[in-house]
């Protein structure tokens, strides 16, 4: 698709040698559709655009992505994958040992991104030989608490250092005829309260050792028994109409002072910057309590279809011989520069001032980020140094997909029945046992 027969007849009955104008497009397959996202994805299409590409953006609703994994399996089952897809952690490095992955060492190699994007996210980024196969376009971070400042002040309540703290001023909150938290559910948004449960519960050894190693000990613990227990009380702090709804809306109640908290990844600031709101002024962000300091990372990564591999119905193998091997070729040349440009420095700060990410790059500065994103990339800093920067459970960077899957269900299960801690944790030594 990179190269396009403009001669308004199919390229098969095209007679071969005929000359045609060139398009150089790129195709990105990605899950950004809420307001903040598409602005932020705006920024690499602009970019795209001033190094002469048309850009055609195959958008794939569903926070988390989940109906674009669906989505991508299908194009590639069916031999048209797009240029570049919008992944997530183990999802990159299944592709990638299955040869599905286009392999970015050269560019890499020359623009030296081992030097600059810190070592636990690299590891998603690599094949099992060690080759670049995705470029990394921010960090997010899972553990974080979004309020709306005017219902804090109004009830003089701060930011709630200890689970408890923060279950008496949901007390208050909903006194005050506020909904103290504002919940999607979806199973992915229930798995991202968990990520932060976790690491409340036990800290960082801990959420290692249970979400990342699966050590069965852990994952059996009193102390998981206790994450379980938080995520049946926060479960009493959302609305009745919580079922299925997206992030977004549930930002939006924080943003439009139905609610008073979100817990979200910080894709829920590039909401409230959207909608012109300031931190500290509009909105407040602190960390899920008890997990001060700690960073349980997602990062957004572009990785590019194998352009070396036969894609029997990629519209480029529509293209008679030698042009289709050519177009090929010109295809390495496109992704390359997709690649390029998202790890220019100045695109991974424009882009993340908007999507509420920080740059997965450690090498950008901070002046032109708020309260928010200087406190992330700070905290970014602390966790590489100590080895605390964890993948989240929730996004695809803790535990392979299928495991993943399958703990999503105890964990929605969990929030949604009445059942107890212990049995659930019961259910996730069970699940992770025959999954693993
Ligand atoms: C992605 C974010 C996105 C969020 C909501 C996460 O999985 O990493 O970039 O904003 O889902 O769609």
């Amino acid at each position: 698709m990179l190269r396009r027969w403009t001669t308004g007849i199919v390229a098969g009955v095209v007679s071969i040698g005929v000359a045609a104008a060139v398009e150089r497009s790129v195709e990105v397959v990605h899950w950004w559709t809420s307001g903040s996202e598409a602005a932020a994805l705006n920024v690499l299409k602009e970019d795209m655009q001033k190094r002469g590409y048309s850009w055609k953006s195959s958008p794939i609703a569903g926070g988390g992505g989940g109906q674009a994994r669906v989505v991508l399996r299908a194009r590639m089952a069916a031999g048209t994958p797009p240029d570049a897809m919008q992944m997530l952690g183990f999802t990159i490095v299944d592709y990638a040992n299955e040869g599905l992955l286009g392999d970015l060492s050269g560019v890499a190699a020359k623009e030296g991104w081992d030097r600059v994007v810190p070592a636990p996210l690299q590891r998603f980024s690599k094949d099992r030989r060690g080759h670049w196969v995705a470029a990394p376009m921010n960090i997010h971070r899972t553990n974080w608490i979004w309020a709306n400042k005017a219902i804090f002040d109004e009830l003089k309540i701060s930011p709630p250092k200890t689970f408890d703290e923060l279950m008496a001023i949901s007390a208050r909150i909903r006194q005050a005829g506020y909904i103290p938290l504002a919940h999607g559910g979806q199973a992915w948004q229930e798995a991202t309260l968990f990520d932060s449960a976790v690491m409340s519960a036990g800290g960082p050894d801990f959420y290692r050792k249970a979400m990342i190693d699966l050590d069965a000990k852990a994952l059996g613990s009193p102390t998981m028994e206790k994450a379980f227990e938080q995520m049946k009380k926060l479960r009493t702090l959302v609305d009745p109409d919580f079922a299925g709804r997206d992030w977004d809306a549930a930002t939006a109640m924080v943003i439009n002072k139905k609610a008073a908290m979100q817990i979200m990844g910080d894709w829920a600031k590039g909401e409230f910057l959207k909608a012109g709101m300031q931190p500290n002024v509009d909105f407040l962000c602190f960390q899920y309590p008890g997990t001060e300091g700690d960073f349980i990372f997602n990062a957004d990564q572009f990785a590019m279809s194998n352009p070396r591999r036969i894609w029997p119905f990629a519209k480029s193998a529509v293209l008679v011989e030698p042009q289709g091997q050519q177009n090929r070729e010109e295809q390495l040349v496109a992704q390359t520069e997709l690649a390029s440009a998202i790890l220019d420095p100045s695109f991974q700060e424009a882009f993340s001032l908007i999507k509420g990410s920080i740059p997965a790059r450690t090498d950008v500065p901070d002046a032109r980020f708020d309260l928010c994103g200087k406190k992330s990339m700070a905290d970014l800093k602390m966790a590489i140094k100590s080895n605390t920067m964890v993948g989240s459970f929730a996004h695809g960077h803790a535990m392979p997909e299928s495991v993943k899957e399958a703990v999503y269900v105890v964990v929605s299960r969990a929030f949604n029945s009445d059942g107890s801690s212990a049995d659930a944790v019961k259910q996730l030594v069970r699940v992770v046992r025959a999954a693993k």
